[in-house]
């Protein structure tokens, strides 16, 4: 097998992570981690970068460098309450910073696979499938439909992939959905959890395994990548208690707009991930079968 120079940006986020997990394990790929903080927060052994995207100089010298076959954008601004107030700045990130690593991605000649999501849409007619039109309704959104926008014009091979609801542990992220609803039913804490938001949450190991079948595949273009179950982020909450044998009766139904979020979510949300399904054999797990792989190895 020929070796691919691989760079993953963003390293140290969710799904950074286990992308990194997943290509030191299996592949004998040369691997270059890149994030903006300090250092990579897992395995010490990995070569890693600090890495600012929205700095252009900082982000072409740290590809041209490296020259990689391959780059993996999963850096973001991903605090969508955050990016109403900070619009700036979540653009300077989202797109701007996009757009830099699809100009070194020209020099090199590499392909980007970057992430994107079911927030480009509006929320009124969903699950969506690659071909729906986008319409967001938040500057988050907003900013990720500039970011796809960047990647289209760019004249470089690309794939992006668009997920939603990204659950799974890794260390020194925010807490994903299912730690939050775990914690708090643990210490035996009541929460409010939206009845109408729909989603098909997306478990970070499958999320990993439809980004290597799109590389492995040579794909481009856009893929939905996300879990198989359409479903609230209520029933999602339920489902989370009763695989964690904790009482559900804990979790209130509301209305998302009883949250009083800053930035405005998708209602019916959710990606059909049929092209994947039939174009890359992508075949994620269950909700279930995920939830008991989180409890088992996590113990949360
Ligand atoms: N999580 C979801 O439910 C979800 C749903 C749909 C799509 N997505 C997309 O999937 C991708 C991965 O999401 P995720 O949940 O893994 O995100 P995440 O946990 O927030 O990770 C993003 C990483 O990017 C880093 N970063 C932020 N600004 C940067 C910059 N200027 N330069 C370099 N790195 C920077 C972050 O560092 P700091 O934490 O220090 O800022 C963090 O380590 C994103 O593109 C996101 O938009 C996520």
């Amino acid at each position: 097998m020929i070796k691919r120079r691989i760079l993953i940006v963003g390293c140290n986020g969710l799904l950074g992570q286990a992308l990194a997990e997943n290509f030191s394990r299996n592949r004998g790929d040369e691997l270059l981690l890149a994030s903006v903080e300090e250092k990579f927060v897992g395995d010490s052994n990995f070569t890693y970068v600090q890495l600012d995207i929205s700095k252009r100089s900082e982000t072409k010298k740290v590809v041209l460098d490296f020259f990689p076959d391959i780059v993996i954008n999963a850096a973001a601004y991903t605090n969508v309450d955050g990016c109403e107030d900070n619009k700036e700045l979540a653009w300077n990130i989202n797109v701007s910073g996009v757009k830099y690593l699809v100009e070194g991605c020209r020099v090199v000649d590499a392909k980007l696979i970057h992430l994107s999501t079911d927030f480009v849409f509006d929320g009124m007619k969903g699950p969506y499938n690659e071909l729906d039109k986008p319409n967001p309704i938040s500057y988050y959104g907003r900013s990720k439909l500039g970011s796809e926008n960047e990647i289209k014009i760019g004249g470089i091979p690309f794939a992006i992939i668009r997920t939603n609801v990204i659950y799974g542990i890794q260390k020194g992220v925010k807490k994903d959905f299912v730690q939050w609803v775990v914690e708090n039913l643990r210490i035996e804490k009541q929460i409010n959890v939206a009845t109408d938001q729909m989603n098909n949450p997306t478990f970070v190991n499958d999320l990993v395994d439809g980004i290597l079948l799109t590389l492995e595949k040579k794909r481009t273009g856009i893929y939905n990548i996300g879990g198989i179950e359409l479903i609230s982020r209520y029933d999602f909450a339920v489902k989370i208690a009763e695989v964690f044998d904790l009482d559900k009766i804990l979790i209130n139904p509301i209305l998302t707009s009883q949250l009083k979020q800053k930035a405005k979510r998708p209602l019916n949300g959710g990606l059909i991930i049929l092209k994947a399904q039939t174009e890359l054999n992508y075949q994620p797990h269950s909700l279930e079968e995920n939830l008991k792989h989180i409890r088992r190895n996590f113990g949360s």
